[in-house]
């Protein structure tokens, strides 16, 4: 390979990416759209089960609007690991296309391919729809109003160590690149979303977790740009931590508390995201929104578990991932009331005896799990 003419390209493909956010839009306006289209994907593994839950109560909620046709729900097959793998693409041109008549979307896990398993090694979906329809802001709420955690974190999404994570360069057998990317734009989107976030919630405190100290250019460049948005936003405290020790923070229990929002770049907000919904009941109770100025896109913050599938326990997966994930898509759209009353019977449900998830046949189906929530709006 020209691994020079290779760089070449990519920093070429960079700066058209820097001028294409210069020129961005203003957020679309959900009020003024009629109906608003949303797409549903259901993905791989547990994917298409537990979508299905969470859709059914997304259109329980939505009823009066889907009568009247101011929301429109579209189901989109296609995006799974089979069609993906044959058409040699994260995402295939027609489910893509169909996506891009879309306003919002709900989308199930989809599994991304590793090195040496039995699909080709395409780029994970997830990171090509977050790229494809610059989905900037990948927000990740973790509660847990018993122990005083409120935490919302602003991962960044469309940059970092994943905008080139297929294209690093093997120069020789022994010598491997990968890189990391951060633009001003890049850093200064996500920075403005979570500072707007906590002023429009009543938050009081910003943290920017970085690695600034040792990725000094691409980190750096980061920070740099989160302290000029948070002068900006005077009434907020601001400060900045490192990966390390907010890792080991989110475990400190006299610490943790006292952080409210964060913003990240992309790998530290995945990993960070991780540990902190373990403290909620895992990565199955956590929803994620991935916003841009045009799309939003809604989905799980797990993968599709596909041991599950493989030992037939499908319909006993956790779909509160996807239940939230459905909830932050409706207040995304303009609908708060429907979503917090979502979160509410989701708090019933998760403390009912009767209705335990234990990813076995000694536990309630998801469909059950479902049909509780369902009740409990209809309350
Ligand atoms: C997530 C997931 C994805 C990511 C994977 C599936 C590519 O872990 O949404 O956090 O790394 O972003
Ligand atoms: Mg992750």
């Amino acid at each position: 390979m020209d691994y020079v003419r290779h760089f070449e390209t990519l920093v070429k493909e960079q700066l058209a990416r820097v001028e294409r956010m210069k020129a961005a839009s203003d957020p679309v306006s959900y009020a003024e759209l009629s109906p608003i289209v949303i797409g549903v994907l259901g993905g791989d593994g547990i994917g298409p089960v537990i979508t299905e839950v969470a859709c059914r109560i997304m259109e329980y909620s939505l009823k009066d609007e889907l009568a009247s046709g101011k929301v429109e729900i579209r189901k989109i097959d296609g995006l799974t690991i089979e069609n993906r793998a044959k058409a040699g693409a994260a995402i295939p041109e027609e489910v893509l296309t169909e996506i891009r008549q879309c306003h919002v979307l709900l989308k199930g896990p989809t599994t991304t391919p590793r090195a040496g398993d039995e699909y080709p090694n395409i780029e994970s979906a997830n990171v090509a729809m977050r790229k494809e329809l610059d989905l900037f802001a990948n927000v990740r709420p973790v509660q847990v109003p018993d122990e005083g955690i409120d935490w919302t974190f602003f991962r960044e999404n469309t940059e970092g160590a994943y905008v080139l994570g297929s294209k690093g360069i093997e120069v020789t057998a022994d010598l491997a690149f990968d890189f990391k990317v951060i633009t001003s734009q890049g850093a200064e989107r996500i920075a403005r979303a979570a500072f707007e976030f906590a002023r429009k919630n009543g938050k009081t405190r910003v943290t920017a977790v970085t690695k600034a100290n040792v990725i000094k250019t691409t980190d750096g460049k980061f920070l740099v740009i989160c302290k000029e948005v948070a002068k900006e936003y005077p009434e907020i405290t601001f400060d900045d931590w490192y990966i390390d020790i907010m890792t080991a923070k989110l475990i400190d229990k006299k610490r943790r508390t006292d952080f409210q929002v964060f913003i990240l770049p992309n790998l530290y907000g995945d990993i960070l995201t991780d540990e902190a919904a373990e403290f909620q009941g895992g990565v199955g109770t956590a929803g994620s929104a991935n916003i841009g100025s045009r799309y939003a896109m809604f989905e799980a913050i797990h993968g599709s578990a596909p041991r599950m599938v493989a030992e037939g326990r499908e319909i006993y997966a956790d779909p509160s991932s996807m239940i939230r994930a459905a909830a932050m898509l409706l207040a995304h759209i303009g609908y708060p009331q429907k979503a917090a009353a979502i979160y509410q019977a989701l708090e019933k449900v998760a403390n009912h005896p009767d209705y335990r998830l234990t990813g076995r046949a000694d536990g309630v189906t998801n469909q059950a799990y479902g049909e509780y929530i369902m009740r409990e709006l209809e309350k």
